[in-house]
């Protein structure tokens, strides 16, 4: 009882270029390297009218969870739109990665060089009551970690900005900090079979290969979706973003759970932990340190 987490650290800036003083910028890039959330609640991403059409979850294709460009070709995905709806749809997305990319380096300007574009997206479904497995349950404290796609001990950074036009908030839940969860996981995570990396490079399972920082980092998203004693006894706080929000975080050092919401802009950033301002406090170091060896070279064969 009496818990105080103070997950999230609010700023009053209402641009997506917003001035910050090179000490306010220390400051702040100190803040969400320690795992906290920045929230700016004035920082609204604005739809023009015909651009409100798209937030219903009608225009996802399949099973598609977003409409999303993907990092390296920008091209549209998750959608079967076509034509002039398809290109309105992909310049709204583009102008959101463009003003979350502004304000990535307004805030940490230190990153600006060595920060590579991920994927943005706009996700219209609703974030409660989603049938699926537990392993993809988003409802679940999660820290991020892709099967698809090793981050060989970079970082992942994200922005969030929700446009609900119905007033309805995004509600988290924010995990105990990292240190903390990895103290509880870690012992339970083993060591990676020798030339499992190989064999999944060669089977196009993964598209780079695998460290074993990326080997604990999934063992660790999975650990702490299936404990559900976890899930319920772990310090936790609750928070709602507000429609006209936005928030950034490292994704993959603060344990959060989507319990609902709907209608949500996001943009992915991937930075190398040796361009940090405290290397140190980053996953990868923290676990180097606990296990006592590297974790970010390849995984022998
Ligand atoms: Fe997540």
């Amino acid at each position: 009882m009496g818990l105080v987490m103070d997950s999230v650290q609010a700023l009053s800036f209402a641009e997506w270029n917003p001035a910050v003083t090179p000490a306010q910028a220390t400051d702040f890039t100190q803040i969400l390297e320690a795992g906290r959330v920045l929230y700016l609640p004035q920082l609204t991403f604005e739809l023009d009218s015909g651009e409100r059409q798209f937030l219903s979850p009608q225009w996802l294709e399949g099973s598609s969870k977003s409409l999303y460009l993907k990092g390296h070709d920008r091209a549209l995905r998750g959608t079967a739109a076509q034509g002039r709806d398809r290109a309105n749809m992909q310049s709204m997305i583009e102008r959101f990665g463009l003003r979350a990319t502004r304000l990535v380096n307004s805030l940490f300007p230190i990153y600006s060089a060595q920060l590579q574009l991920g994927n943005t997206s706009f996700r219209p479904c609703e974030a409660a009551g989603r049938k699926q497995s537990w392993r993809h349950d988003d409802t679940r404290l999660h820290t991020d970690a892709f099967p698809s796609q090793p981050l060989q001990g970079k970082r992942i950074l994200r922005v969030f900005t929700n446009v609900n036009p119905q007033g309805k908030a995004r509600l988290w839940r924010i995990g105990e900090p990292f240190p903390a969860m990895a103290e509880k996981f870690l012992p339970l995570v083993r060591r990676p079979l020798p030339g499992k990396h190989a064999v999944l490079t060669a089977l196009g399972v993964t598209k780079s290969p695998r460290t074993e920082y990326d080997h604990i980092m999934l063992r660790f998203h999975d650990l702490q979706k299936a404990d559900l004693g976890y899930q319920k006894s772990v310090p936790q706080e609750w928070f709602a973003f507000p429609p006209g929000a936005t928030w950034v975080c490292f994704s993959d050092q603060v344990m959060h759970a989507v319990m609902e919401g709907q209608h949500l802009f996001e943009q992915t950033f991937y930075l190398p932990v040796e361009r940090q301002q405290q290397p140190e406090a980053s996953p990868l170091r923290i676990l180097e340190k606990m296990t006592g060896r590297r974790l970010a070279a390849l995984v022998a064969d």
